[in-house]
């Protein structure tokens, strides 16, 4: 027997025959574009952390989402800078506010595109923290407060609430209390709403990755006095597998009907460990922090930037995620739909 004697380099020849036996695809139809919605007319403030991000006037954001329709990306998933903050986010459920207008706008322009928001509240409170704050115990001594799972519950089952009366199409928690999956399908079954789907950031970790988001949305937590300087006490520890799999079997267990892990890249393992167990369709978001160092390599010079962000989107999908989360969805569906 000649030596090697597998030779797996024939089906590498070319391209067509590279493309037959390719596993794995990706599509413009599998990206959902993050978009931020602010307040104001013609206002498109660049984010200066993530070159090519936006905070949009509801009338840019609409013209935005439109020209990302037309190269193929077929969902966008909002976030909010509201017009006002306070200690319970009471903004996050106005229907006068950025996101509910932008969905509406949305669904009236651009019929076709689905429109997910994202509900959690440390876009709309003063302290930044993704819930309602409260005396770590009560008649302890000392300052420390902390995020109060159960009182902030109702408050997000409003928020979903509201986006779902404006049209959306899928409610995104992000907030990572416990229960919030079931309190908002509860609430949105309750306000007839049983047709609006749940995307679950259901294992979501707190790590370094969203500080860039933290600018655009500016929703970073505020110092001060007793306020927690970071979301550790409510997403994950980036050391936990077992851990992301038992809070996706909570929220499946609670109604939701999509799942998601994030960060992506650094977090495909938690991604195939999610997939091989559970049968709901799965989103990878590359978040805010893994756009900026392939923005910032690329400024440089030093990588090719079109190529790395359709392979990451790739390897997102080959690791498990049906869809990807990613503020290069318009540009990586102009390359997918032009030349290949
Ligand atoms: C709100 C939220 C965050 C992101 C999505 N929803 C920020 C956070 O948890 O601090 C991060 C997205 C990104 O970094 O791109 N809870
Ligand atoms: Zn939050």
């Amino acid at each position: 027997m000649p030596f090697p004697q597998e030779r797996p380099r024939r089906l590498r020849r070319t391209e067509a025959l590279r493309a037959l036996v390719r596993e794995t695809e990706l599509a413009p139809s599998d990206l959902v574009w993050p978009l931020f919605a602010a307040p104001g007319q013609r206002v498109r403030n660049p984010v200066k952390t993530m070159p090519g991000v936006f905070q949009l006037s509801v009338d840019e954001l609409v013209a935005e989402a439109q020209a990302g329709y037309e190269a193929g990306v077929r969902s966008v998933i909002l976030f909010g800078i509201p017009t006002r903050k306070d200690a319970t986010g009471t903004s996050a459920w106005d229907d006068g506010e950025p996101v509910p207008r932008a969905v509406r706008a949305l669904k009236k322009d651009v019929p076709g595109l689905v429109v997910m928001t994202d509900v959690c509240m440390c876009e709309y409170t003063d302290h930044g923290h993704c819930g309602v704050l409260k005396p770590a115990r009560v008649g302890a001594p000392g300052t420390d407060l902390v995020v109060d799972n159960d009182l902030t519950l109702p408050l997000l089952a409003k928020e979903a609430v509201a986006h779902a009366k404006a049209g959306a199409d899928v409610v995104a928690p992000s907030d990572m209390m416990d229960g919030r999956v079931g309190a908002i399908r509860k609430a949105l079954d309750e306000s007839g709403y049983q047709d609006v789907p749940i995307m679950s950031y259901a294992a979501k970790f707190a790590g370094a990755f969203y500080g860039p988001f933290r600018d655009a949305a500016e929703s970073a937590p505020r110092e001060g006095a007793g306020i927690p300087k970071d979301r550790k006490g409510y997403q994950m520890d980036p050391a936990n597998v077992r851990e992301a799999l038992r809070e996706v079997a909570l929220d499946v267990a609670e109604g939701a009907d999509l799942l998601m892990v994030k960060p992506a890249v650094p977090y495909l393992d938690i991604v195939r460990a999610v997939k091989e167990r559970f049968e709901l369709p799965l989103a990878a978001y590359h978040v805010s922090g893994e756009y900026a160092m392939i923005k910032a390599a690329a400024e440089r010079g030093w990588i090719d930037e079109d190529r790395v962000a359709v392979e990451t989107m790739l390897c997102c999908r080959r690791a498990g995620a049906d869809l990807v989360l990613t503020y290069y969805a318009k540009h990586v569906a102009g390359l997918l739909s032009g030349v290949r």
